[in-house]
């Protein structure tokens, strides 16, 4: 069975053929970074336009890389949200056009619970129960997957998003956009230990997580120039350290609270060098398997929405053509 994915949820237009969920025959992906950097961050209006303008493009390209032809295709799929609105749109206007002319199933896509299932295309052998930690953006989250499309939300975040702590920390620090990875390449060169920053853990039992405490912190001391007498290297680690140390905790208390001995990692943030060693440490030492996608398949991509599509049509779900998009899709809803 082959599905084409389409992503178009924020600042990549991404476009893949998917063979029977897990087998990638093209996943091609345009990134706006370089326009929105200019900005500090990601304008809607513009990265509608742009979805707008690359769309056929990657569609058709997709299709020569992938080596087939329209009628070997038997499913469409696209991101339905969570997303800009008027990005989401450019998605599922392609999406709803090409299933109405090629008289096709079409199948809606929530974008978080993509990327859990950007861990299958690299590890198609993993088997139910799981703890997902989802790391984006603009989702911060610990979910328990009993089997597919089965979630119960353990936590969330109570104001900012892991990413978005990146993303925000990097724009008081003049670092550029998106901050994550630079602050990640920085840190690489850091001592952790030089700055003391809060950390959020919340009630003891608590599963949720809070990153505004820490943002505003940094910002109150740039403004009192408190960062002078620190390398950006040491201040990027120290930084970076006080986001990883709760997410690790969190993940920990899920599994003693769950019993479950697997985590999946997922999301843009899953691609920190940090939190994927300080969970291989804590994988060792509680004695649970992590798995975690390439980078490319963390950060947004169709290859996991036609992968999560895929799984979603073999238990039967399917959308009408008049499929509208949901910019504020909450949970882990298919
Ligand atoms: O999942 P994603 O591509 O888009 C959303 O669905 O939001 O995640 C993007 C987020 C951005 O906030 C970016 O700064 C962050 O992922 N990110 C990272 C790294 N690479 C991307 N954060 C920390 N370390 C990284 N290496
Ligand atoms: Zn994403």
């Amino acid at each position: 069975m082959i599905c084409l994915g389409i992503e178009t949820s924020c600042d990549e237009t991404s476009v893949a053929f998917v063979e029977d969920a897990v087998k990638i025959k093209a996943n091609l992906i345009s990134s706006q970074v370089e326009i929105h950097s200019e900005y500090g961050g990601v304008v809607p209006e513009i990265a509608s336009r742009k979805h707008l303008e690359n769309i056929n493009i990657l569609i058709d390209q997709a299709l020569q890389q992938s080596a087939i032809s329209w009628n070997q295709v038997n499913l469409i799929s696209v991101t339905k949200g969570p997303g800009l609105v008027g990005a989401l749109l450019v998605g599922a206007a392609a999406a709803k056009s090409l299933a109405a002319a090629l008289n096709l199933p079409l199948v809606g896509v929530n974008h978080l619970v993509a990327h859990v299932y950007a861990n299958f295309l690299e590890h198609s052998e993993l088997e139910f129960p799981f703890i997902a930690l989802v790391v984006s953006g603009g989702h911060t989250c610990l979910v328990k997957m009993r089997e597919h499309f089965s979630w119960e939300t353990l936590g969330t975040t109570r104001d900012d998003a892991a990413g978005e702590a990146f993303d925000k920390v990097a724009r008081i620090l003049s670092l550029g956009y998106p901050g994550g990875p630079i602050i990640d390449k920085l840190a690489a060169k850091g001592d952790p230990k030089k700055i003391r920053f809060p950390r959020s853990y919340l009630e003891s039992n608590s599963l949720d997580f809070s990153f505004s405490g820490l943002k505003t912190a940094v910002m109150n001391a740039q403004k009192r120039g408190e960062f002078k007498n620190f390398s950006i290297e040491d201040t990027a680690a120290s930084f970076q350290e006080a986001v990883v140390d709760p997410l690790v905790e969190k993940t920990k208390r899920a599994i003693s609270n769950t019993g479950i001995k697997q985590v999946l990692l997922a999301g843009g943030v899953a691609c920190n060098t940090r939190l994927r060693e300080k969970l291989k440490q804590a994988s060792q030492e509680l004695n649970f398997s992590l798995y975690y996608p390439s980078p490319k398949f963390c950060t947004d991509n169709a290859a996991m929405i036609a992968c999560a599509a895929s799984f979603l049509y073999q238990k039967g779900v399917q959308e009408e053509l008049t499929m509208d998009v949901i910019p504020q899709l909450e949970g882990f809803l298919s």
